[in-house]
C-alpha cells in the first residue's frame, strides 16, 4: 500500500469525481470532497468505504468559497498532497457560435475554467509552503481537438490544458507536478444530458470510437490515481488522453 495522502477532489458527488474518490479511498488515502451538490459539511458514509473523508459544499466558481474551504482543510489536516480539479458542466444547448448564449458562456467558463485557476491558486500557496504537491486537472478531448457547436466548453477545456502546461512550467523546480487527463466520451450524468439534448449522437459517437464503447468513470480515475502516484514521478505538464481511440 502506498503512503496515505490528503487528496482534495472537486465535483466529487457524481460521475468521474465520485469514481476517483472511491478509488483513492480503496487505496487508503484521506479524502476531502468538494461539490456544490453536497448538503453541508459532514463525514462521508461508511458504504463509500471512506469513513475518514470530509464532504464540503463548495461552489468552485466562487473564489471566496474556494479560499474558505482550502483554509479549513489546511487548518484541520495540515497539508494537501493531491488536488484533483474535476468539477465541470456542459453547455445548455448545441448551437453555432453566432447563436451561443452569453449567460451560458459565462457559466461554463466560470465553472470549467476559472474554478481551476481559483483552486490551483489557493492550493499552490500551501504546496509551495510544504515543498511538495501534485495537481491533476480534468480537461477533455475537447481541450485538444475542435468540437463544433460547443464553443464555451471547447474554450474552457483548451484553457485547462493551457493552464496545466503553464503552471507545470512554473512549479517543476518546486517539487510540484501538474498534469491533466483528457477523457473522451465517458458514461456519467453529464454525458446522459448530452444524449438527452441530441439522442442521435448516442449511436453516432459509438461508431467513431475504435473500441466501440464509451469510457467508464473508473477508467478515468485509474489514470488520475497513476498521475498522483510515485509511478509517474518524472511526468509534468502532460495531457493524458483516455478515449478508446476516438482521437485517432
Ligand atoms: N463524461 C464525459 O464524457 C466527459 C468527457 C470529458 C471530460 N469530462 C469532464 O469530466 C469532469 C467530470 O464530469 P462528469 O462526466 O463526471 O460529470 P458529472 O455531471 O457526473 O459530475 C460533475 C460534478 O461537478 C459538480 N459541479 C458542477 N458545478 C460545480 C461547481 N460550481 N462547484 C462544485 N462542483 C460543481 C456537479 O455537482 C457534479 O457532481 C468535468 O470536468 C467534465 O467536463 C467529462
Amino acid at each position: 500500500m502506498p503512503q496515505p495522502k490528503i487528496v482534495v477532489i472537486t465535483g466529487a458527488a457524481s460521475g468521474i469525481g465520485a469514481a476517483t474518490a472511491r478509488l483513492f479511498a480503496d487505496q487508503g488515502h484521506h479524502l476531502v470532497l468538494l461539490d456544490v451538490a453536497f448538503e453541508s459539511p459532514r463525514p462521508a458514509s461508511n458504504d463509500e468505504n471512506d469513513a475518514s473523508a470530509l464532504r464540503l459544499k463548495v461552489d468552485v466558481s466562487e473564489a471566496q468559497e474556494v479560499k474558505t474551504a482550502i483554509d479549513h482543510i489546511i487548518t484541520t489536516l495540515g497539508q494537501i498532497d493531491v488536488l484533483v480539479n474535476n468539477a465541470g458542466v456542459g453547455t445548455k444547448e448545441f448551437v453555432k457560435t453566432e447563436h451561443h448564449d452569453i449567460d451560458d458562456w459565462e457559466r461554463v467558463i466560470a465553472i470549467n475554467q476559472t474554478s481551476v485557476f481559483y483552486c490551483m491558486k489557493y492550493v499552490l500557496q500551501q504546496m509551495t509552503r510544504q515543498g511538495f504537491g501534485n495537481i491533476i486537472n480534468v480537461a477533455s478531448l475537447a481541450g485538444l481537438k475542435a468540437s463544433g457547436y460547443n464553443l464555451a466548453y471547447s474554450a474552457s477545456k483548451f484553457a485547462v490544458v493551457g493552464m496545466t502546461k503553464s503552471a507545470a512550467l512554473e512549479y517543476g523546480s518546486q517539487n510540484i507536478r501538474i498534469n491533466c487527463v483528457c477523457p473522451g466520451y465517458t458514461e456519467s450524468p453529464l454525458l446522459e444530458s448530452l444524449f438527452t439534448m441530441k439522442p442521435k449522437l448516442k449511436k453516432r459517437l459509438l461508431q467513431s470510437t475504435p473500441m466501440g464503447r464509451y469510457g467508464l468513470p473508473e477508467e478515468i480515475a485509474e489514470a488520475i490515481l497513476w498521475l498522483a502516484s510515485e509511478n509517474s514521478k518524472y511526468i509534468t505538464g502532460q495531457s493524458i488522453v483516455i478515449d478508446g481511440g476516438l482521437s485517432l
